[in-house]
């Protein structure tokens, strides 16, 4: 499906679709398409799963025809953008989400997934830990971060994106590839990606969807003070391809949106 993206007034790509169904097919056929030309390019395709509850319908589409047997799944490394501080089989956990919803339903090699240890007594251990993966897996961009080809993410209605929320120290991270983040709001802390690497990735791909994400969708979109203060809005690849796709709901709050 041929995506023409609108540009915001703040400079965001987004391309508007009916309903959260509709957002997910989108994705899916958009995380096709670039595993199948990382493939072709490198042979290799390395994306990093969101968490939350959106992206299980787009999963849904990745496991079944014709997607599942264009994507070749024995050469793609799968990552995660961020994670909660508990283990595998915990119902908050992304990974699980991600295991049940797709891992479980296609055939990647186990040694491909690599989870972030959530469940780690040193959190920040645990982060580094993941860098080192990262290190070992991921070509690095010209500053010297590992570039994922694809990068999917969402949005909470704070703003937040993977786990860097607003008012946390992982926001002001310029150095570091993966950190243990405190969430005083939520009182937990989370390991989350950084946005130097979000921004060294070759194509970040968004989903939101739902009436509550309307409102930081529509101040990140309108100016660029809006955008900047949503961490979500920070997300700027300086050399690949930002999209937002969003569903009717989350769009509300866009001037003259027309669909
Ligand atoms: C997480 C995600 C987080 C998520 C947003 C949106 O671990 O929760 O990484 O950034 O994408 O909170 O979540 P929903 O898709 O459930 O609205």
């Amino acid at each position: 499906m041929p995506i023409s993206p609108s540009t915001s007034p703040s400079g965001v790509p987004f391309e508007i679709c009916g309903n959260p169904g509709e957002v997910a097919a989108a994705a899916a056929e958009f995380f096709a398409t670039m595993a199948v030309e990382a493939i072709a390019r490198r042979g290799s395709f390395a994306v990093a799963l969101s968490g939350g509850s959106t992206p299980r319908l787009m999963h849904d589409h990745l496991t079944r025809e014709p997607l599942a047997s264009r994507i070749g799944w024995s050469r793609a490394e799968l990552f995660f953008g961020d994670e909660r501080a508990v283990g595998p089989d915990h119902a908050d956990s992304n990974y699980r989400m991600a295991r049940e919803t797709l891992f479980d339903r296609v055939a990647i090699p186990p040694s491909q997934i690599h989870r972030m240890i959530g469940e780690a007594a040193d959190l920040a251990a645990s982060a580094r830990d993941y860098a080192s993966i990262l290190q070992s897996q991921l070509p690095l961009c010209a500053t010297g971060f590992p570039t994922f080809d694809l990068i999917l993410l969402g949005m909470g209605p704070d703003g937040h994106t993977a786990s860097l929320f607003p008012g946390t120290e992982a926001l002001d991270e310029t150095r570091l590839w993966v950190v243990a983040n405190d969430v005083p709001q939520l009182q937990t802390r989370r390991l989350t990606l950084t946005f130097p690497v979000l921004n060294a990735a070759k194509n970040v791909l968004f989903l939101v969807t739902g009436q509550a994400k309307a409102a930081p969708v529509a101040e990140i979109f309108s100016t660029e003070r809006g955008r900047a203060h949503h961490p979500a809005g920070r997300v700027r690849p300086t050399e690949g391809r930002l999209l937002w796709l969003l569903d009717r709901e989350a769009a509300a709050g866009l001037p003259e949106v027309s669909l």
